[in-house]
């Protein structure tokens, strides 16, 4: 005879079975791929830029620290007037100028 206190165990084991506990939540996933993004960017700025900055010391270094709160400044120099980087032959390739982009994005959600 199934009782209603049996079906309701087997209701209970059937859950257990089939919940997840390994999957992560929401915001721990969004944090994983915002850092993950700025360390791709930070690997751009970091060969990029730093070489070039790291000549005169007016000029800001970049590093995983500073990095989130120079991104206006980053970006207006990059996308807005295009003055970095500088020199002809320091061009961002487009998967760079991406990598910039994303990371910037994903600084301006709410
Ligand atoms: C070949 C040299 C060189 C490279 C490469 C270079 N910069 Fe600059 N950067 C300068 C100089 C010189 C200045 C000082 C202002 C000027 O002359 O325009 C400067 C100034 C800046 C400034 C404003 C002042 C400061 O230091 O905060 C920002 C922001 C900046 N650069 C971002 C970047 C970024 C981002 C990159 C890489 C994508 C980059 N730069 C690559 C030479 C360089």
């Amino acid at each position: 005879m199934l009782t209603p206190v049996k079906s309701f165990l087997w209701v209970v084991v059937i859950l257990y079975t089939f919940t997840d506990f390994s999957s992560k939540k929401d915001s721990e996933t969004t944090i994983d791929q915002t850092q993950t993004l700025q360390k791709e960017a930070f690997y751009v700025l970091n060969t990029k830029c730093n070489f070039c900055h790291e000549e005169k010391r007016n000029r800001t270094i970049f590093t995983l620290e500073n990095m989130n709160i120079l991104a206006k400044t980053i970006e207006y120099q990059v996308f807005t007037t295009r003055k970095m980087p500088k020199g002809r032959k320091n061009k961002l390739s487009p998967l760079e100028e991406e990598k910039l982009k994303n990371w910037i994005n994903s600084l301006q959600k709410p």
